[in-house]
């Protein structure tokens, strides 16, 4: 099973951007939890990061051509990208949604998601352990949809 894992704008600032609310584990450990954890799985992974709109929708067209899911976490551009919308609606690839924080514990425009219409479901609220779980959910998911 084949999961491509894309994160957006300002991410590679972890570890950096205000801990208190995104915690202290840096970009680089994060990914090496990722990684772990996907091994763990059995699951083959790519990460890969930008803080560019459009490099963002080129990672999921991309995607189509070899994975069987994609996790995302799309940052602020969840609250207003109707390109990246397009783009993973477009895929037809299971997509699970991810973010670091209670998106619906913080302030009024993060509540709404333009992605989550597209996403098979997202996973919030649970830091590291947010891309974590959702590769456990997109493995389930994959495996569900070849029985
Ligand atoms: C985020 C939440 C977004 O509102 C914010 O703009 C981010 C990170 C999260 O992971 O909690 O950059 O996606």
């Amino acid at each position: 099973i084949k999961i491509a894992v894309i994160h957006g704008p300002n991410l590679n600032m972890l570890g950096i951007r205000d801990p208190d609310i995104y915690g202290k584990d840096n970009f680089d450990s994060v990914n090496q939890k990722i990684e772990a954890h996907a091994k763990s799985l059995g699951l083959e992974i790519t990460i890969q990061q930008s803080n560019s709109e459009g490099a963002i929708i080129d990672f999921v067209q991309e995607a189509m051509s070899w994975a069987d899911a994609i996790v995302i976490n799309p940052g602020a551009y969840t609250h207003y990208s109707y390109a990246i919308r397009d783009a993973i609606g477009d895929s037809r690839l299971p997509t699970i949604e991810v973010h670091l924080t209670n998106v619906h514990a913080r302030e009024e425009f993060r509540r709404n998601s333009v992605i989550s219409p597209v996403s098979t479901g997202q996973i919030v609220g649970f830091g590291t352990n947010s891309y974590l779980l959702a590769l456990t959910a997109a493995k389930r998911l994959v495996e569900e949809s070849h029985r």
